[in-house]
């Protein structure tokens, strides 16, 4: 063999070694199948009091410090000034779709009644650019941002007035964006928002009561709000739907669905005990929503355990609940192991009503027992849930609506993030060849935003946002380019070219 034969093996199974193949390509998932990312409004568009907005509740909750970094959304990723680049960036990056909330109270100020023709002219702008990019369009109705008019009326969530002004603004956002926008979700994880906004307080309206509060519980009750929240929610979804069957589908030929936050719950032992905690975990988490959205009610676990706290639908509602969905959209992170345990030790979680307790782990069971090791990193966590939406559910269609990873590294070369991204999106499909119905997988996030629970001190983005700078300038990290080359050159490598096209558009002005 010649010197120079020999230099390129050589340098074949270097590369090969070092580019790490990942096994798949583009070409492996369905054409009409989408990858895209997704942010949400609160989190990136700042201009809070600019052209007509009024406050949601997330700026009285960020107002009153109760961020642990004390930030808030004012600026956020100014993303109400920059959205014509940003849709620019997304198809520069090969997106497919793009994911994003409206901000009720920029388009309808009063929470009911006059429609802001500036927040129209948003939206619209948005939409159209998407439109010209020839990017499929998700949007999320609610994404934890309410009106601060309509908490102060009559208790926001809480109360069953919600309903019809959330199907009034719904069927706004229909009539008006309905003709370009055909992917819709009422709200964005009605099950782990509500322990957060009404259980432990670390999301608006920031409720709780001791001891399970996690911010300072200054009102509220968190053995009931949840569950009450939740209720509203889902009649209030049910509502939306049936605006959209009657009014609009024909015509508009869109599909609308609800999102549910999910981690897969492994028990940390095989003890029945934990077997069962584990299962109860998936019933709380899943059941929750999907129960009354397949079978219309909740499931009997729940009923045991949170007796007369939890709410009951009247056999109309109940009639009118079930089917209420085209699709199902998860956010999903990582997974945890369960175990049986006091009330005492699981009180923060779900109020101690599950009796589990939940160990967000990263370390292993005993030996032999129960789960893999790399939780909270867990690709195989998501095909699990993917699998349970499948078996436990009549495999309806799903959209991965997160998945991503936060650091508080402000890195470029994320090569973390893109060995998560991809091994996350190989566990979807492994799924899909499993027959799970899955349309859809969206990164979390696009760029780096106002993060629910850390402010700026996580970041999520393919791009990164310097908010030391006023301009807020967006530039790509490695995984932006992974991303593309994945999506645009049909990419199987986990190496990215330094010579990739540069993504980073001149923000800086
Ligand atoms: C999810 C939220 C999303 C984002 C991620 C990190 O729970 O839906 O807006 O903040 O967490």
């Amino acid at each position: 063999m010649g010197v120079t034969a020999f230099f390129y093996i050589l340098l074949f199974l270097w590369v090969h070694d070092a580019a790490a193949i990942i096994g798949f390509t583009r070409s492996d998932f369905a054409q009409d199948f989408v990858f895209g990312a997704g942010t949400s409004a609160y989190q990136y568009e700042g201009a809070v009091a600019e052209d007509g907005r009024s406050p949601s509740f997330w700026d009285t909750f960020t107002h009153a410090g109760k961020m642990p970094d004390k930030s808030t959304g004012d600026i956020a990723a100014d993303g109400y000034h920059k959205y014509k680049e940003d849709m620019k960036l997304i198809s520069k990056t090969g997106l497919e779709a793009y994911r994003f909330s409206i901000s009720w109270s920029r388009l309808i100020p009063n929470g009911r009644g006059a429609v802001n023709p500036k927040g129209l002219k948003y939206y619209n702008n948005i939409i159209n650019e998407l439109v010209k990019h020839g990017i499929q369009i998700h949007i999320t109705l609610h994404h934890i941002d309410l009106p601060q008019i309509l908490e102060d009326e009559y208790g926001g969530w809480l109360s069953p007035r919600i309903i019809e002004d959330f199907t009034a603004y719904a069927g706004v956002c229909f009539r008006e964006f309905g003709d370009r926008v055909k992917y819709w979700t009422t709200v964005n994880e009605p099950n782990i928002g509500a322990i957060a906004a009404y259980g432990s307080g670390q999301l608006p309206p920031g409720r709780c009561s001791d001891p399970f509060g996690i911010t300072k519980c200054t009102a509220g009750n968190s053995s009931i709000e949840p569950y009450i929240a939740v209720h509203t929610t889902l009649l209030a979804h049910t509502s939306v739907v049936k605006l959209y069957r009657e009014k609009y589908k024909a015509e508009q030929k869109g599909v609308v669905g609800i999102n549910i936050y999910s981690y897969w719950s492994y028990p940390f032992t095989n003890s029945t005990v934990d077997l069962e905690a584990s299962q109860r975990s998936k019933d709380f988490m899943f059941g929750w929503i999907l129960e009354p959205l397949v079978s219309g009610d909740y499931p009997e676990v729940m009923k045991k355990n949170v007796g007369s706290r939890l709410p009951s639908f009247t056999k109309i509602q109940s009639g009118l609940i079930k089917n209420s969905f085209d699709f199902i959209g998860i956010n999903h992170y990582f997974s945890v192991y369960v175990n049986d345990r006091p009330i005492e030790r699981g009180a923060r979680d779900f109020n101690g009503d599950m009796s589990v307790y939940y160990r967000v782990s990263r370390t292993d069971p005993p030996a032999g027992q129960g789960a893999p090791t790399n939780v909270p990193s867990d690709p195989k966590g998501l095909q699990l849930v993917l699998e349970y939406l499948k078996e436990t559910y009549g495999n309806p269609p799903v959209y991965v609506h997160e998945n991503g990873v936060g650091s508080p590294n402000d890195s470029l070369n994320d090569t973390d993030r893109v060995v998560y991204l991809s091994s996350y999106m190989g566990s979807t499909l492994d799924a899909i060849r499993n027959g799970v119905n899955v349309r859809g997988y969206f990164a979390w996030a696009f760029m780096d935003l106002f993060e629910l629970l850390a402010g700026y001190q996580s970041k999520y983005g393919l791009y990164h946002i310097d908010f030391d700078d006023m301009r807020r300038p967006r530039q790509a990290r490695l995984s932006a380019r992974w991303y593309s080359g994945f999506l645009k050159k049909n990419g199987s490598s986990l190496l990215v070219s330094r010579t990739h096209e540069d993504l980073t558009l001149n923000t800086v002005s």
